[in-house]
This record gives structure tokens, C-alpha cells and sequence, in this order.
């Protein structure tokens, strides 16, 4: 036996950030305004959530929703004012609810007075803040291109005649952080705002900031002409996220640090996150978000079990220490109902109870992406102008300009594009939600209280149970005394199963607990149905 089998998961992982269930607000959408948010404050504590997620709120162009930071000593405008802000966490302290922000760290704007100085000056105090090379016979320093904006990660600079590099668009130059003295004056934002009493950061693409050294070309594959693994998850991204741990992390414990860390393996999670390593507390990964992603845009189909194969190998990492964050939405990525669920109407609110039932059945932090709760499916957008997203236009263009047709990348983001997430909330559905027994709002609440009071559910290993049915998910949790096992179909055929052949002990001492059908029919599994089984033996 491993010495890490005998490690029992309640007493390693005790922070508040372990029993969590964070909510993610996309806050242009959500209700617009910091006043509009904390009026909406009991709204989330009656959806039993422990801590709110702000996508960011400094000021900003907004050329990609925020994600480009021009100061982040001040919040936007168009959001209030900072006592407006500061009125929004004391009232949601008041309430119980922790207050995590976005933090980019990456990058800044290129309004940024940072960058206008650097890019005005070689002199310039703040020239060594980001990263600039010089080009090769008119053309940029390599040959990387982002999967992001399918275009170079360089941009001229007229003024200094040189490129400067971005991950993102070339509004959102990356910072450079070799530099030791940028190093800190970031570690002074984060101080600033942990001093105002925010509950941690959730750390934008920070695997991302150590880029591969020398900055040689990247040898593009024909499964993959992008060059991001040449700035994604390298060695010494761990060295500078140990740093700002001591740093800043070390005078607040209690703040969470939630890195966003796509394209991580399990070796690299382990270095950012392990309990005793002291980089981050948390890290999410994005293997099961990335699954269907084809080439610029494009969906390709994929199977549950690869779903389960995206999912299950993490939650096994918590016995070496690692421990898993689970969510199935955010303002990245198409709403979860089109990705995971149902295809049609139909069944599109009970795919969406199945689906946040089969994910509060697994261990870890939970995530909530706003407007998932009530069961929210993607838009129909007619024409490229009614795409907001930066990254859906520029996805178009390079499309277009490379003789793909208008329909084809209409279609293609019509299933893949932010913009699904980004549209604001329909309050009057909540409303309706809320008073219905069998809402998409209401299983939410059901299954939120009842995982705060199960210990199995936030402590207990995980097993998955393999079945013939290649669209039935069979998941078993067990916690000291104490199992349970969740079914689920994700699919809209009807699947016969034996609850015998599915669980390990007595049959006869599983209760069901949880489920979306009605009445129930004990050999089969309708469309997308759940249940939820607990035993205490
Ligand atoms: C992250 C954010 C995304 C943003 C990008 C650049 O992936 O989630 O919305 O566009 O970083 O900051």
C-alpha cells in the first residue's frame, strides 16, 4: 500500500475553499452594476453557495471583457465606484459569502500606463515590464502563433521598431515576468486588494506567465500548428508561483488562490497544487472543457466515456495530494446543457439536473457558472455582428480569410463561441424558477444543501463502476461508514441496468436520495435520468 492511501481527505484538505461552492459571475451580465450585484446577494445564499467569483472589475477598455487591465488600482466605471465595491463585499461578508476576484497577471492592457511607457521609450522604467524582440528580415522574432487569435504572438511597435508579444490580442501584451521588480509591484496589487478583505483570486491563465526560454521556434505538428505550449505550464511558472506564495500568501492564509492552468499535466498539477508544496491552493483544469475543441472554432463529436476519461484521473490525484476543482460551465465556453446535455428542448432541463447532480458527485471544490442554475442553453446568433466576443471575430476573420465559408464558421460558432455564456441573465426566469418544485433552480438548491451536509459527497474516494452501456455514468463515493452511488444517462435513449451489479455491499441497504424522473422505473434509466443512492452499512 501507498503511504498516501492511508490519507484521509477531511482532515488534509480543511480550508473553507475545500467545502466550497463558488459561484462565477460574469458581472456585465449578471446585473450589471456592483449595486446590481449585492442586490442579488440573497438570491445567491438562497442557492446555498459559499463564495462569489467576480470576473474581473478593474479598469478597463474592455477589448476582451475585462481580461485587459488598464489599472488595477481602480475598479471600472461602468460598474460603480470602489466604495460601491466595497459596500458589495462587506454586504456579501455580512451574508456569509466569501468574495473571490479575477486577477490577470499575464498581461495588461495596452493602455496600461505600464505599457504606453514602455512601448514609447527602450529607456522607459517600465520597458523591462513586458517583453519585446527585435525581427528578423520584416518578419517577428519566431514563428509562434496563438490557437487563441490564430495569429502571431507579435505585434510591431512603430515607436521602438521591435516586436512586443501577446498570448492574446494585441491589445493585451504579456508581462515579463523575468523581471523581478514587475514581480513585485504585482504582489503589491495583490496585497492591496487582499488588505481590502477579498477571499483570494482566481489567477487568469497564470500558467502562462514563464515563457520558453530563447524563444526559438516552435515546430508546428499537423494536430497542432499553435505554438502555446512554448508559454503554457513551464518549469519555472512553478519558481514564480512559490515566490508569490511567500511572498504574499503567507501573511493570508485564509485566501484562496485559484489558478487557471489549461493544457496542465497531472505532474504539473502536482507542482502547482500539492498540499505541501506551497505554490496554489487550486488549479483548474480543462481536459473534459477542451474535448470537443477542433481546429479554430470548430466542434468535433466525442463519446461519454471520454468525458469520463477527461474527468476521472483527476479526482484520483487527491490521493497524492492534489485536490480537484470541478466545473462544467464558465464565461469561456458554450452553455453547459449544449456541451454536456441534451440536444434538443425536450430534454434539455432534465440533462441539465443530471448533469449538476453527476458533478456534485465528484470530489472537490465545486464551480456554479451563473444562469447554469436555471438551466440556460446557448443563443442563435444570425450573423457575425451579433457576436460581442473579441475572440469570435477573430476566429471569423482568420476563418474567412483562409476560404472557409461565412455559414460553415456561423455554424461552428453557434456551438463553440463565449458569447452563449455572455448574455444576461433572465431574472423573470428566475423568479418563475423559484417557485417551482421541479425546476432547474430548485434541483440546484436540493442538491447544494444536500451535498453541504454529506461528508461522503466532500470527502469520500472516488471509484467510477464501468458498465456495458457506453452513455451510463456510474460514480461511487465512500467516506468512513458511509457510500454512495449516482447513475446517470447521458443520453436520450433508454438504458437498462441492475442496481446489483452496480454496487458493492447489500443491495437492500441503498435508499435512493436524489433524483430528476418521476415515477420511477426500477430496471431502466430514462433520457438523462439521475439517481442517487446512499447507504450506511
Ligand atoms: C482567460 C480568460 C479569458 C480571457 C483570457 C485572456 O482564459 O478566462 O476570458 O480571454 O484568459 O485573459
Amino acid at each position: 500500500m501507498k503511504a498516501s492511501e492511508k490519507l484521509d481527505y477531511k482532515n488534509i484538505y480543511n480550508k473553507w475553499w475545500h467545502r466550497a461552492t463558488i459561484y462565477e459571475i460574469y458581472p456585465k451580465s449578471f446585473n450589471t452594476t456592483f449595486k446590481g450585484i449585492t442586490a442579488k446577494l440573497d438570491y445567491l445564499v438562497s442557492l446555498g453557495i459559499d463564495a462569489l467569483w467576480l470576473c474581473p472589475i478593474f479598469l478597463s477598455p474592455f477589448v476582451d471583457s475585462g481580461y485587459d487591465v488598464a489599472d488595477y488600482y481602480k475598479v471600472n466605471p461602468s460598474f460603480g465606484t470602489m466604495e460601491e465595491f466595497e459596500s458589495l463585499l462587506m454586504e456579501a461578508h455580512d451574508r456569509g459569502l466569501k468574495v473571490i476576484l479575477d486577477m490577470v497577471l499575464n498581461h495588461t492592457s495596452d493602455l496600461h500606463p505600464w505599457f504606453q511607457s514602455a512601448q514609447k521609450d527602450q529607456k522607459s522604467d517600465y520597458r523591462d515590464y513586458y517583453i519585446f524582440g527585435q525581427g528578423k528580415e520584416d518578419q517577428p522574432p519566431n514563428n509562434w502563433i496563438s490557437s487563441k487569435t490564430l495569429q502571431s504572438v507579435w505585434t510591431y511597435n512603430d515607436r521602438t521598431e521591435d516586436y512586443y508579444f501577446h498570448a492574446y490580442t494585441k491589445h493585451q501584451p504579456d508581462l515579463n515576468w523575468d523581471n523581478p521588480r514587475l514581480r513585485d509591484a504585482l504582489y503589491q496589487v495583490l496585497r492591496f486588494w487582499l488588505e481590502k478583505g477579498v477571499d483570494g483570486f482566481r489567477l487568469d491563465v497564470i500558467n502562462k506567465i514563464a515563457k520558453a526560454k530563447g524563444f526559438k521556434d516552435y515546430t508546428p505538428s499537423i494536430n497542432n500548428p499553435y505554438a502555446d505550449a512554448m508559454y503554457e505550464n513551464q518549469p519555472q511558472v512553478h519558481e514564480y508561483l512559490r515566490e508569490m506564495n511567500d511572498k504574499v500568501f503567507t501573511q493570508y492564509p485564509d485566501a484562496v488562490t485559484m489558478g487557471q492552468t489549461a493544457g496542465v499535466t497531472y505532474e504539473q498539477a502536482c507542482g502547482y497544487c500539492h498540499y505541501n508544496q506551497k505554490a496554489l491552493n487550486l488549479y483548474l483544469q480543462f481536459e473534459h472543457m477542451d474535448l470537443d475543441k477542433g481546429c479554430a472554432g470548430a466542434q468535433k463529436p466525442y463519446t461519454t466515456k471520454a468525458l469520463l476519461k477527461a474527468l476521472l484521473p483527476w479526482q484520483q490525484l487527491a490521493e497524492d495530494g492534489v485536490w480537484p476543482t470541478v466545473f462544467f460551465g464558465s464565461h469561456d465556453a458554450p452553455r453547459m446543457v449544449n456541451h454536456y446535455g441534451a440536444n434538443n428542448e425536450r430534454y434539455s432541463d432534465k440533462s441539465a439536473k443530471m448533469l449538476f447532480g453527476f458533478q456534485m458527485c465528484l470530489l472537490g471544490t465545486q464551480v456554479v457558472y451563473m444562469g447554469d442554475e436555471l438551466g440556460l442553453r446557448n443563443k442563435c446568433f444570425e450573423s457575425i455582428e451579433a457576436f460581442e466576443d473579441i475572440r469570435s471575430h477573430d476566429i471569423y476573420e482568420a476563418r474567412i480569410a483562409s476560404g472557409s465559408r461565412v455559414e460553415e464558421v456561423l455554424q461552428d460558432l453557434n456551438r463553440t463561441a463565449r458569447d452563449h455564456a455572455r448574455y444576461p441573465m433572465p431574472w423573470d426566469l428566475a423568479e418563475t424558477q423559484k417557485n417551482k418544485k421541479n425546476s432547474v433552480l430548485s434541483f440546484y438548491k436540493a442538491m447544494i444543501a444536500y451535498r453541504k451536509e454529506s461528508e461522503v459527497l466532500r470527502y469520500g474516494k472516488v471509484e467510477s463502476v464501468t458498465t456495458k452501456e457506453c452513455d451510463m455514468i456510474v460514480v461511487s463515493r465512500a467516506y468512513k461508514r458511509k457510500k454512495i452511488l449516482m447513475i446517470a444517462n447521458r443520453s436520450d435513449r433508454v438504458l437498462a441496468y441492475s442496481l446489483e451489479g452496480l454496487c458493492s455491499g447489500d443491495i437492500k441497504d441503498y435508499e435512493l436520495v436524489v433524483s430528476n424522473e418521476n415515477p420511477l422505473d426500477p430496471g431502466v434509466l430514462s433520457p438523462f435520468e439521475i439517481r442517487i443512492y446512499e447507504s450506511t452499512e
